[in-house]
């Protein structure tokens, strides 16, 4: 019997890109999103891709009528869901800081939903998008999973409050499992060119940008401060190529239906720092385009440098971040040249 996961959010970036593996693993996905930062023309080049059909429904993670049928869709099927995984929320930091209510609205209020539903459907399993922005200003690094957790914007307070409330909900009942992954910085597209990340406006991060650029669709990269205690001064970061994240999902279920019970944390990063500048100039060395840019003063709230120790998803997950810098240079301009506009 098929093993069902109902994934909130797997129209977006991540998501979309954790369908691919997890039909490839042979598992039956359940989709729901509200398509507020996707479409669903995402969902079809998903089923083009793999050859399979994608079970989706358009719907808000704060309705709890919703999940209700999705749960119960799933068990009259014959394959109950045994776990969610919950990407499903906001994630621009500028944007948080401007409208935090919505924020703790979609991100926190959202997963309460989210679980009294599971609770409702008895699903005692759910894998969470959590993010290195937990950690706030590095103590040290690499941040290993139990450096403190001082998010520094509201953001990054919702994943960490969300954290905190998985941990509750694990103590509360002796068979809950909650496996929180904190991503590094996802970059780059599927192999085949056929999904990718599809900003709506400015793009937020650093690589879409640069993509952007190099099609002609910006006139120059802007990059905010070269005078960091950094090599060569621009901020060091830790980029990970989206599909090995994508797997990185597929381990952690399959963690949390063999592991004891209880709530988890594993950092999703290859363990390397690389500077703006490096990779810009990794890109241009890959793709053969160049990217003009102009340096500007530092942004508030920018961390210097931050990077992973993964050595716990590593031995734990079994999970390894295991394509390069150009991987997600070469496969990130593919997806971005190909399709210029995105999904259209
Ligand atoms: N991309 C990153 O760099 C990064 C880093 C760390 C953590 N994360 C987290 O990973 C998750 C996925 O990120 P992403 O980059 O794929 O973002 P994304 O915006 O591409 O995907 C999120 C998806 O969730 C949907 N969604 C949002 N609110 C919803 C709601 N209330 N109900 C139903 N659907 C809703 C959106 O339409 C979108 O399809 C997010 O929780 C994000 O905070 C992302």
């Amino acid at each position: 019997m098929k093993t069902s996961v109902l994934v909130t959010g797997g129209a977006g970036y991540i998501g979309s890109h954790t369908l691919v593996e997890f039909l490839a693993a042979g598992y039956h996905p359940i989709v729901l999103d509200n398509f507020c930062n996707s479409s669903p023309g995402v969902l079809r080049r998903v089923e083009a891709l793999t050859g399979r059909s994608v079970t989706w429904r358009e719907g808000d993670v704060r309705d709890a009528s919703v999940l209700d049928a999705l749960f119960s869709l799933a068990r009259e099927q014959g394959a109950p869901v045994e776990c969610v995984v919950h990407f499903a929320g906001l994630k621009a930091v500028g944007e948080s800081v401007a409208k935090p209510l919505d924020y703790y609205d979609n991100n926190v209020y959202g997963s309460i939903v989210l679980l009294q539903a599971m609770e409702r459907a008895q699903v005692r399993r759910i894998v969470f998008s959590s993010s290195a922005t937990v950690y706030g200003e590095p103590r040290s690094l690499p941040y290993t999973e139990d450096h403190p957790l001082a998010p520094t914007n509201p953001y990054g307070r919702t994943k960490a409050m969300v954290e905190a409330m998985l941990a509750d909900w694990c103590a509360a009942d002796p068979g809950r499992t909650a496996v929180n992954l904190r991503y590094f910085n996802p970059i780059g597209a599927h192999a085949s060119g056929q999904i990718g990340e599809s900003p709506r406006g400015t793009p937020n991060n650093l690589f879409p940008y640069i993509t952007q650029v190099a099609i002609g669709k910006r006139e120059k990269l802007l990059v905010f401060g070269n005078d960091y205690p950094t090599p060569d001064g621009t901020g060091v970061r830790d980029y990970l190529h989206v599909s090995d994240l994508a797997d990185g999902h597929v381990k952690a279920v399959e963690y949390a239906r063999r592991a004891r019970p209880g709530c988890f944390a594993f950092n999703l990063g290859t363990g390397r720092g690389t500077s703006v500048l490096e990779l810009v100039k990794a890109f241009e060395s890959t793709t053969g385009r160049t990217v003009p840019y102009e340096i500007l003063g530092r942004r508030p709230g920018d961390v210097a440098q931050m990077w992973a120790d993964p050595s716990a998803a590593n031995e734990l997950l079994g999970w390894r971040a295991s394509r390069s810098i150009e991987d997600m240079c070469r496969d990130g301009w593919r997806w971005q040249s190909q399709n210029p506009d995105g999904y259209v």
